[in-house]
């Protein structure tokens, strides 16, 4: 089993490293995937000593590992690998002091994990000092998250700085939607089953709902989220993400080349949802106050203090095309939001009903369900007969079910950021994006910014604890369609 480099954090005591990346890692240690010799440095401006930073970690990984996992001899022997580096990114000087810490820790090769937490403004500074202080060389790997810029020009300039400072191969630009298991297990069912690849196309299916729903508001964050909003936030990345896997053709070969090509040809195909398009196609909702379990929830424009006005999209709801050969026709409807009834996200493969009836009843047409979270599952939707006697054939709907932990037996499955880790410090970038995928994504976004700002799209207006403004329910009534949404006592 491959073994792990250094692994530095730039934004070393954020809240990135504090909710993600030293939890992860320290489920990669538990796991015995960290090599005995690996250290971790996290890296920040904030003078700090090392017992500080430890005390830092220790507290994260009480507040975000999972009470059953964490093992305090464990904890403690982890924390015996993390190392705390002062350091003002722009100070060139200042990255002696990594530079002594990597050495000591026997970093010869110069193959470390550098993980930028950082405002993108800064991976251009941070890349180029490493470089100058010959801390990188071509093994070095470099992991990046979004916002990658705020629309295509700005995603351009940041992907070409990177580009001027390493090769794309040790490029790893994140999209935590990736890391989930079940989002991996979608690749798995469509290309290491036969059963569904024929039917994967416009000729049986109906329509494809994708839909990423949150109940937390932005929490602290109302400064980012206000000038980012629910489209650049989400949709951008991990919505078309997830529209990738599943439209995407089967690529040749399961690589990283071959897997890019086949996603940037999706994202290629989009419709362009132009000016006038946009109101047609798209929702911009905002949440008011409402109330959930008897507990009544600020309106986002009171989250950050009494007072403020803002027209950003805390909810989005769209209709997008892929035009091409297998999907002409097929409307892949996308909806996310914050302060929703429930977290959940989910896809939903809704095929076209059979195409000659011989039951009297009405039939409910096959869906299939892949559920990212809470929990991992995927359920397919069949017809049924009830048990019975009877003459008269009734039929049910009937879910056949697929639950990733009951089926394999695993006490956990890996979060995300410990997926994405460990495959950043393998060199295996499947489930990173390249920045042609980054660029393209913004591409059609950028489209729909336009058109929402030509046409002063208004937003529309929704309870917190609902599931968004009723123009989103609109949308898919115009097609004779609506949401698939999952019965929230079972999640
Ligand atoms: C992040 C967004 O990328 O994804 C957040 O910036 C959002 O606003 C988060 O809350 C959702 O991730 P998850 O894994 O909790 O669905």
């Amino acid at each position: 089993m491959e073994k792990a480099r250094n692994i530095v954090i730039f934004g070393g005591n954020g809240d990135l490293a504090m909710r993600k990346l030293l939890p992860a890692l320290y489920h990669l240690y538990a796991e015995d995937l960290l090599q005995e010799k690996s250290c971790i440095v996290g890296i920040a401006r904030k003078v700090m000593t090392q017992d500080e930073y430890r005390h830092f970690t220790k507290q994260a990984l009480q507040d975000f590992v999972e009470k059953d996992f964490y093992d305090e001899v464990k904890v403690r022997t982890f924390l015996e690998h993390v190392v705390y580096v002062q350091l003002d990114a722009y100070d060139k000087n200042a990255y002696e002091a990594l530079n002594i810490v990597l050495n000591e820790k026997g970093d010869v090769n110069k193959g470390s994990v550098f993980y930028f937490a950082t405002p993108p403004e800064l991976f251009q500074i941070i890349g180029g000092h490493l470089n100058d202080m010959q801390l990188t060389n071509a093994v070095s790997r470099i992991v990046v998250e979004k916002p990658i810029g705020t629309d295509l020009q700005s995603s351009i300039t940041i992907n070409e700085q990177l580009a001027a400072l390493f090769p794309e191969n040790n490029i790893y630009r994140i999209d935590h939607y990736l890391g989930k298991t079940s989002v991996q297990n979608l690749l798995a069912l469509r290309f290491a089953n036969r059963l569904f690849e024929p039917l994967w196309s416009q000729d049986n299916i109906d329509s494809v709902q994708i839909t990423c729903a949150e109940l937390v508001g932005v929490e602290g964050r109302w400064d980012y989220y206000d000038n980012a909003g629910a489209l650049r936030d989400m949709v951008q990345n991990h919505l078309l993400q997830l529209l990738c896997l599943v439209a995407m053709e089967p690529p040749a070969q399961f690589d990283v080349k071959s897997i890019r090509d086949e996603k940037i040809k999706v994202l290629r195909s989009l419709r362009p949802l132009v000016d006038m398009d946009v109101l047609t196609n798209t929702v911009r909702g905002q949440y008011r106050s409402g109330v959930v379990n008897d507990t009544v929830l600020p309106a986002y424009t009171s989250e950050a203090g009494q007072g403020k006005k803002s027209d950003t999209e805390t909810f989005v709801a769209m209709r997008a095309y892929v035009d091409n050969w297998r999907w002409a026709g097929v409307p892949f409807y996308l909806r996310t939001g914050k302060r929703l009834t429930r977290r959940y996200s989910e896809i939903v493969i809704q095929f076209k009903p059979v195409s000659h009836a011989i039951f009297s009843q009405p039939l409910t047409a096959n869906r299939l369900v892949i559920r990212l979270q809470p929990n991992q599952e995927i359920k397919l939707i069949l017809m049924n007969k009830e048990p019975g006697l009877s003459s008269d054939t009734k039929l049910e709907p009937v879910p056949l079910n697929l639950s990733l932990l009951e089926s394999f037996r695993t006490q956990r499955s890996p979060g995300a950021y410990e997926r994405l880790l460990y495959d950043a410090i393998k060199g295996d970038g499947r489930l990173f994006m390249s920045r042609y995928e980054v660029e393209e994504a913004w591409r059609w976004i950028d489209n729909v910014l336009q058109g929402w700002e030509k046409m002063q799209m208004p937003v529309s207006y929704y309870h917190a604890g609902g599931m968004g403004p009723m123009q989103s329910d609109q949308l898919l009534s115009e097609d004779g369609r609506q949401w698939l949404n999952p019965n929230f006592d079972e999640i």
